[in-house]
């Protein structure tokens, strides 16, 4: 891989042992990958936050760092709510060492905003190079906004916002974003059952890049779960949609290259897909099937990926001015709960717990309940390897509905 003047200098120690190894490890990715350069980026979210997850050897490895982020960059979601975790089940050891990570973090520049939309913060632009880290982000990144990031590790997505950027491969190279499977779904398809969607057809496409042909126009939060569920139940970076997401794929012998000028102007080339032979035709009867266990929950957990607006909306409406009967978190970004504030006061009054920071996967606070209702095909993938609890998926409509019943 080609390095600049000053790039080598940070290389060979330079600028001090921690860029040293931050440069180590963007080189080390880029020499295993074939990149021939490192190119800048414009943020960096960092996974690897919560002390369930990374332990006392991650928080060792984040202390003896020195130096500062060059970008801005922000963290995935932490095990707890820093403001509210005594209200969750979390003890006070717990809650001192994450503290201690997040102190660690914020030392070497990086905001202590733990979410896994940082979309929501600043909404990067088509084409933009990022180094996100959280499987969900990279997914709505690269497949919703057209922007590029490959599916960075907490350490390489660290080192990316220390040096301020990434080596160039994967994803950030446009002939790695063709779709190389067609997946045909025959019936529309509204709410969690995308987050269904993604869940079942995950494992088939594998780290592949599906381009999806529906029935039903989604939504961006739509896109949100289906990207979400593909990403954990496959290994899904990028997905497209026909006629839908933004990123304009053209046979490569039929190529129009779009100069930054264009962009910025807000030129459209026309939508030409490049359909893959390989094709999977998705039954739509696994995907309802799925949605139709309703087993009796005793927590009821929304907002995996972390709750638009527009999901918070739609939660407060389908209380219809009820109180709800059982634990129900909601889970979302603090910037974001605290720009609604109206928003999130009205779900408290009627009960529900809103958490800014974390989620209910990577806190330990799930762990003490038996089964979880969500309506995310993440959580209900991830919610029983990682909290050791059962989970059903429903809408958010019948997700209220059992709350309130
Ligand atoms: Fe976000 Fe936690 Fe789900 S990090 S995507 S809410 S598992």
């Amino acid at each position: 891989m080609h390095l600049t003047k000053e790039e080598e200098a940070v290389f060979n120690g330079g600028r001090g042992p921690t860029l040293q190894k931050m440069m180590e490890i963007l080189v080390a990715l880029g020499d295993i990958y074939g990149a021939d350069k490192l190119i800048p980026v414009k943020s960096a979210q960092i996974a690897g936050v919560s002390y369930k997850t990374i332990g006392d050897a991650g928080l060792e490895w984040i202390s003896d760092l020195q130096g500062k982020a060059v970008i801005p960059a922000i963290l995935n979601p932490m095990g707890m709510d820093r403001d509210a975790w005594q209200g969750m089940h979390i003890d006070k050891q717990f809650a001192d060492k994450q503290e201690q990570i997040i102190k660690a973090y914020e030392r070497l520049g990086i905001r202590a905003e733990c979410t896994c939309t940082p979309y929501y913060l600043e909404r990067p632009k088509f084409g933009d190079h990022l180094a996100w880290s959280e499987s969900s982000a990279v997914c709505y990144a690269n497949s919703v906004l057209g922007a590029r990031t490959n599916r960075e590790g907490g350490p390489s997505a660290l080192a990316a916002a220390l040096v301020g950027k990434t080596a160039n491969y994967g994803l950030h190279i446009r002939e790695n974003r063709y779709p190389t499977v067609t997946i045909k779904v025959k019936e529309p398809l509204r709410g969690a059952e995308y987050g269904a969607l993604g869940y079942v057809v995950g494992p088939k496409v594998g780290d592949g890049i599906p381009i999806f042909s529906l029935k039903s126009t989604p939504t961006e939060d739509e896109l949100k779960h289906l990207g979400a569920a593909l990403a954990s139940s496959g290994a899904v970076a990028l997905f497209h949609v026909l006629n839908v997401t933004p990123e304009q794929y053209i046979l490569p012998h039929d190529r129009i290259d779009v100069d930054k000028k264009d962009l910025e102007e807000g030129w459209q080339v026309p939508t030409r897909y490049f359909l893959p032979k390989n094709r999977i035709d998705v039954d739509v009867s696994a995907v309802k099937a799925l949605m139709a266990k309703h087993e009796e929950p005793d927590l009821i957990a929304l907002g995996c990926p972390h709750a638009s607006v527009e999901e918070l909306q739609e939660i407060l409406k389908a209380l219809k001015g009820r109180n709800v009967k059982k634990e129900v978190w909601v889970c979302t970004g603090r910037s974001l709960g605290e720009k609604n504030r109206a928003l999130i006061d009205g779900l408290q009054r009627h009960g529900i717990k809103v958490l800014y920071d974390t989620c209910m996967v990577v806190s330990p606070a799930a762990n003490h309940f038996k089964k979880m209702m969500v309506n995310s095909g993440k959580a209900l993938k991830y919610t029983p390897s990682m909290c050791g609890v059962d989970a059903v998926i429903a809408t958010t409509a019948e997700c209220i509905e059992e709350a309130c019943r």
